[in-house]
């Protein structure tokens, strides 16, 4: 297995995952940020508590949902990473904004 956040020499930023701090390119989506840090969920379903994550990386699924910066259903693979960005993942049954 390599290491994919050693593959660019681009700008990087700080994020937090699930309280964790990571470091990662600044052209990453909080779904490649997510994955590439061996994170393979990143919410659980309401109906089962079935683990999910990202699958189509394209914004058609809907299995990469996450909080981000205090916003629930978040399409991880939609959205680009931002310094001091804070993704949480999400369990069972989101709260409504
Ligand atoms: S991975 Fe399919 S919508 Fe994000």
């Amino acid at each position: 297995m390599f290491d994919v956040l050693e593959l660019t020499s681009e700008a990087a930023v700080d994020i937090e995952i699930d309280g964790n701090a990571l470091r990662v390119p600044a052209h990453f989506t909080v779904a490649a940020a997510l994955l590439a840090n061996g994170q393979m969920t990143c919410r659980t379903s309401a109906v089962s508590g079935a683990p999910r994550g990202p699958f189509c990386m394209m914004g058609v699924c809907f299995e990469c949902l996450v909080e981000v910066d205090g916003v629930p259903n978040v399409q991880a693979c939609m959205t680009r990473v931002a310094a001091g960005m804070r993704v949480r993942s999400m369990h069972g049954k989101a709260r409504l904004a």
